[in-house]
């Protein structure tokens, strides 16, 4: 591995969730070198960059065919901590350690099956290639590939860490005509606006007026036509829902949080609404990967703005404690 970063989901992945798998290797975001390669892999070879990755992209499965979702039956996102042949390629004094997901990018070196690996264009910025392994994509995917944000729309992103500043971004290059970033965090704001967020909200300064209240009432009282629940906290689900306009309004949930269930309110959702789930923002791997590289090698697509913390793979330990801060989006792990 050359670097790797923090996702929230990594803290999740520390805390049990989804699975209580320990010891375990977290980390699904990084960049690496391919060190060698297995007899039957074909189209890498050793000194190539790549990304590792969660999701493979089989192509030819009921899923990949659909060309609808990215969650391909053959290459599925893994919780059961081992590799595809269900055995672990790490272990400490003898004994098996988990792996996360399907990758465990902080570790200097990283088994993977070669249908979990995107190669790197060598003009993208390593760091930048780390956060479009998990966070910024999820978000910039759900308002592209998941829901296809309309041309002229409203839309509500609620927590703007990396990925709420990529559904802002990707709403942005959408045409969407107003984007309402919603953070606890005002500091949040300038990061929101680098990225074309055009109004912000944070529920604190609001005299204890509901997140819904507040996003209706900056409407004209119909709500939004899409709002993106990514904090994982999740009373905010039903916020969303309830912030979204009868009848028309989608809601996508792309949070996780330490909590895994809650009641969702059946009666807004009945009325017409559209609750909609995302893993990797409906990114294919293979088929859309590429495409949000190269915004990010022509500049379409500046992450200069994630990148506010730095740590050696010595003191990975901080970097939960840095992503607490006020200041931080994205902490850049380094080998
Ligand atoms: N579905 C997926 O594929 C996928 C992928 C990546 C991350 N996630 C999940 O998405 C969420 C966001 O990830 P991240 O890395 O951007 O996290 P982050 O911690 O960097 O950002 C979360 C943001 O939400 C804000 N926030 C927290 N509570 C809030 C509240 N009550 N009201 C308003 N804002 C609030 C925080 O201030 C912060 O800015 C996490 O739950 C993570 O697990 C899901
Ligand atoms: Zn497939
Ligand atoms: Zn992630």
């Amino acid at each position: 591995m050359i670097c790797a970063s923090l996702c929230h989901t990594d803290i999740l992945c520390c805390n049990g969730l989804p699975v209580p798998l320990f010891p375990r290797i977290p980390g699904h975001e990084g960049v690496g070198t391919v060190e060698s390669v297995g007899e039957n892999v074909t189209g890498l070879k050793e000194g190539d960059v790549v990304m590792p990755l969660y999701l493979g992209e089989c192509g030819g499965c009921l899923n990949c065919k659909s060309g609808k979702t990215n969650l391909c039956h053959a290459y599925p996102l893994n919780f059961n901590g081992l590799m595809p042949d269900g055995t672990s390629r790490m272990s400490v004094e003898g004994e098996k350690i988990y792996h996360h997901f399907s990758c465990s990018t902080w570790s200097e070196y990283v088994v993977i099956d070669s249908n979990y690996v995107v190669k790197v264009d060598p003009r993208m910025a390593l760091p930048h290639a780390s956060f479009l392994a998990c966070g910024f994509t999820t978000g910039y995917g759900a308002a592209w590939r998941e829901v296809e944000v309309k041309k002229g729309s409203t839309v509500a992103v609620l927590g703007l860490g990396a990925v709420g500043l990529g559904v802002v971004e990707g709403a942005r290059v959408q045409g969407a005509a107003r984007i309402v970033g919603v953070d606890l965090n005002d500091l949040k704001r300038e990061k929101g606006e680098a990225f074309g967020m055009t109004e912000f909200i944070n529920p604190k300064n609001s005299a204890g007026k509901s997140v819904s209240d507040l996003l209706k009432e900056a409407t004209g009282g119909l709500g939004v036509d899409y709002c993106f629940e990514c904090t994982g906290v999740v009373p905010l689900l039903d916020e969303a829902i309830e912030a979204s306009k009868v009848g028309l309004g989608t809601v996508v949930l792309i949070g996780a949080g330490l909590e895994t269930s809650g009641n969702i309110k059946f009666i807004p959702l009945l009325c017409g609404r559209t609750l909609k789930g995302s893993i990797y923002g409906g990114v294919r791997p293979q088929s859309d990967l590429p495409t949000i590289i190269d915004k990010c090698i022509n500049k379409e697509i500046q992450l200069d703005k994630l990148l506010t913390h730095e740590v050696s793979i010595h003191e990975i330990n901080k970097a939960f404690g840095l992503l607490k801060q006020p200041d931080c989006v994205k902490v850049l792990i380094k080998f």
